[in-house]
């Protein structure tokens, strides 16, 4: 069975409207670790060799995170800092996230129209996060087209039922063909 590991990074979870609600849509599915790294390391230091082996158990690889000054939290950062070591994830013997899949889930209080050239945020989300699409570049992952929830402070009730439904679809693999397709 395809694992994949869901790694969530948001600072104030109980306070989180539209992350907690994607989440709880995939806690259930089979073959989905979720780990919330804010629970984990709420003093920062993270556990290198347990990342490590989790990424090794698991195909797939969603960061999971609310858009915080135009990129992740401090502690999804500090992650990749420490997790991603020379001769694990990169270099001539930095083979261990070879033929993975890496997606990023980001909720954003702007909405789309607001990202893009001329608009208040200049730039699209998926620019934005380049730095993700190069860091699998560089460590041999796949990188797949991000899944994005905009305007997060007038998401009705209804359009994030419609969002975590996508989110299940996406991470059950349903829809990855798809969002390839349209990206
Ligand atoms: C410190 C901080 C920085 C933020 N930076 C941005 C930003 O750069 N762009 C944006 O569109 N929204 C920004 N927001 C809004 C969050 O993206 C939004 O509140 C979050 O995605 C909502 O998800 P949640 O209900 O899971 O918390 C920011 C919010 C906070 C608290």
């Amino acid at each position: 069975m395809t694992r994949t590991l869901v790694l969530l990074a948001h600072p104030t979870l109980p306070e989180s409207r539209i992350n907690s609600a994607l989440v709880e849509g995939i806690r259930d599915l089979p073959g989905v670790t979720v780990h919330d790294l804010y629970a984990a390391y709420p003093d920062f230091r993270i556990d290198v060799a347990r990342e490590q082996e989790l990424l090794r158990t698991h195909d797939r690889v969603v960061l999971q995170f609310p858009f915080y000054w135009y990129s992740a939290p401090p502690l999804l950062k500090k992650w990749l800092d420490d997790v991603l070591e020379y001769g694990f994830a990169y270099g001539s013997t930095g083979k261990a996230l070879h033929g993975k899949t890496l997606t990023v889930t980001a909720t954003v209080g702007g909405a789309e129209e607001l990202y893009r050239p001329g608009g208040l945020n200049r730039f699209p989300v998926r620019d934005l996060l380049l730095p993700f699409d190069a860091t699998a570049h560089l460590t041999g992952m796949s990188y797949q087209p991000p899944f994005l929830v905009h305007g997060t402070r007038t998401v009705s009730g209804e359009l994030l039922a419609d969002h975590v439904r996508r989110y299940r679809a996406l991470v059950t693999g349903a829809m990855e063909g798809q969002l390839a397709a349209a990206a």
